[in-house]
């Protein structure tokens, strides 16, 4: 499996991958939405906001993740929401989702990020170091309808300690219907 970071040559094919993986695993209103979220990440957000990495066997998309700021202006720390994430349907289970994850924070942490925080299955994200976190300790951008799945990791030797907001994230995120 090759690892890539490049986002801008192949941001069509990344937004039908998260079409067509959402579409199959959740139905065609889903699949449309992040699709178009897909799209407008790559499109919106500036460069040192976004980090994409996507996995490639034999010239083939196969799974991708996004990475974008959270900003909370009480606290300096450098932190970072992982979502979407998709892996082609035909080939989940298979730990692609996993090795492609791990790729992705070690990228971050050694870039210097602080903290990783995602919003998903706690026992999935679970077997790629997340845990469940409170919404007073870690302020999220817009309520919830999940706070179950909301959960964080530190990726240095810090304890993750509570964040200070309020939270801010990329413009594309600004739309409750993604919470
Ligand atoms: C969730 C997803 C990214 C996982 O990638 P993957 O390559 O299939 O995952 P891995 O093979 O590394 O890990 C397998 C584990 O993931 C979990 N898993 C797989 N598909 C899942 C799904 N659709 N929802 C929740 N958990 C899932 C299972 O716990 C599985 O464990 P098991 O093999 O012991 O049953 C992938 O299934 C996917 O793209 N699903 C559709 C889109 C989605 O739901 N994305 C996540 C929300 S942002």
């Amino acid at each position: 499996m090759d690892f890539s970071t490049d986002y801008e040559t192949k941001a069509d094919a990344i937004a039908d991958l998260f079409a067509s993986s959402f579409t199959t695993s959740e139905g065609v209103e889903e699949g449309a939405l992040i699709g178009a979220l897909a799209r407008r990440l790559i499109a919106e957000t500036p460069t040192e906001d976004l980090r994409v990495f996507t996995a490639w066997e034999e010239g083939m998309l196969v799974g991708g993740i996004f990475f974008t700021r959270l900003t909370y202006e009480g606290d300096p720390r450098t932190v970072f929401m992982m979502a979407p994430v998709a892996v082609a349907t035909e080939l989940q289970g298979q730990g692609i989702g996993q090795r492609l994850i791990a790729h992705g924070l070690d990228a971050l942490r050694q870039e210097g990020v602080d903290i990783a925080v995602t919003y998903g299955d706690p026992a999935f994200y679970g077997r790629v170091g997340f845990n469940p976190v409170s919404e007073a300790d870690l302020p999220a951008p817009q309520p919830l309808n999940q706070p179950q799945g909301w959960i964080a990791q530190s990726l240095t030797d810090a304890p993750l300690t509570p964040l200070r907001g309020p939270a801010r994230c990329v413009t594309a995120f600004d739309d409750p219907a993604l919470w």
